[in-house]
């Protein structure tokens, strides 16, 4: 009787205790504060422990009683601690990552590649002065690219441009299908969607059999045409100086060589002073020039293919890459460098 009397008392000291460190381990504000209620109730010494201090007098069926009692408590203090400290984890990283006034992790962000930065900046240069942009066909018949510009079947001017033909595609008015080896084939597109006065800027992917330094097997190329009335050299001249300053910058300047091409008469090399010694001469340059492109005036030839009067209208036309632009504005070594897709270098931009 008397051994039972003490398992009633103890049992209920251990279920106010079992309250008591719950109620505390709830209550607390922090990791510390529950592991002082761990220490308190379930320490070597702690209120726990000093209880079990009573249990080895009393009989066995008591001791068992009381032994699984107090395993039991210990087990669901250790679990109500648990599970305070991960909500307390879980509110200090809500508190610490979703304060909204912290400064939030910037997503890394790209930019335009610097082909299409290039081909927006010309673009624009062009339309302050009147040009509309065009693009024209890639895959190519054979008449746009070479004969209706005034390059017949085996002629050796042909030979400059390195063509990719379309295997086993051929037209019997336009001819065989080429990958346009340059821009110069929306000139008869243009002149025959439209009626003068023309002021084109088409640019468009260009394809040849050429790769190295300077060379790509695929590269852009920007072509403007003007076809009026009474345009002339002059007019050609100043779009080039209005071009080179804008793009290249105020102190660079421009020169016109004779040159031949098939579809324009007379025909120029179009140079622009050297970024590394401005004009003086060295070892990157041609005597302080480098070369940009083509033009000329339209061949009358042309104008009459495309269904254009050549005694009424006169017109010019360049052509000039939009990668050795860059180049030459940037001081690009290696025309490769804008294929890669090396970071490393595209993050300079
Ligand atoms: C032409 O393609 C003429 N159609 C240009 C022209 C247009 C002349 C209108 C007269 C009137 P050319 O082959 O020189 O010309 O090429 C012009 C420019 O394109 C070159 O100066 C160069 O800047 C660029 N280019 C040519 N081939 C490549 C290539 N493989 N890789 C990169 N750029 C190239």
């Amino acid at each position: 009787m008397f051994f039972v009397i003490i398992r009633l008392m103890l049992t209920d000291q251990i279920r106010n205790l079992k309250n008591e460190a719950i109620g505390e381990i709830l209550e607390a504000k922090d990791a510390s504060e529950i592991e002082n209620t761990r220490a308190t109730f379930l320490g070597r010494s702690g209120k726990l422990n000093q209880l079990t201090k009573e249990i080895p007098n009393l009989a066995l069926e008591e001791k068992k009683h009381l032994g699984q009692l107090i395993n039991e408590v210990k087990i669901n203090i250790e679990s109500a601690i648990e599970q305070s400290l991960e909500k307390l984890n879980v509110k200090n990283f809500q508190n610490k990552w979703f304060d909204v006034t912290l400064p939030g992790i910037r997503p890394e962000q790209g930019h335009l590649h610097l082909i299409t930065q290039a081909i927006s900046e010309i673009t624009n240069i062009f339309t302050e002065l009147g040009f509309h942009r065009a693009r024209y066909p890639e895959a190519e018949w054979d008449w746009y690219a070479f004969e209706g510009l005034n390059m017949s079947q085996n002629h050796p001017a042909r030979d400059e441009w390195e063509t990719f033909f379309i295997k086993d595609l051929d037209n019997k008015k336009y001819g065989k299908g080429v990958l346009t080896p340059h821009t110069s084939s929306g000139q008869l597109r243009e002149m025959e969607k439209y009626s003068p006065p023309i002021r084109m800027l088409n640019i468009a992917k260009c394809y040849r059999r050429q790769s190295d330094m300077s060379h790509a097997p695929m590269f852009y190329q920007f072509e403007g045409l003007v076809v009026d009335k009474n345009i002339n050299i002059s007019h050609l001249k100043g779009t080039i100086d209005y071009f080179t300053k804008k793009y290249f910058g105020p102190d660079r300047k421009s020169r016109i060589r004779p040159f031949h091409f098939q579809f324009t008469e007379p025909s120029f090399e179009v140079d622009v002073t050297c970024l590394i010694c401005h004009g003086k001469g060295c070892r990157t340059c041609k005597q302080g020039w480098m070369e940009l492109g083509g033009s000329g005036m339209v061949h009358p030839t042309i104008l009459k293919n495309a269904g254009i009067d050549p005694e009424k209208y006169t017109g010019f036309a360049f052509g000039w890459g939009v990668e050795r632009v860059m180049m030459m504005k940037y001081g690009i070594p290696d025309i490769r460098l804008l294929f890669d897709g090396d970071l490393r270098f595209l993050k300079q931009f």
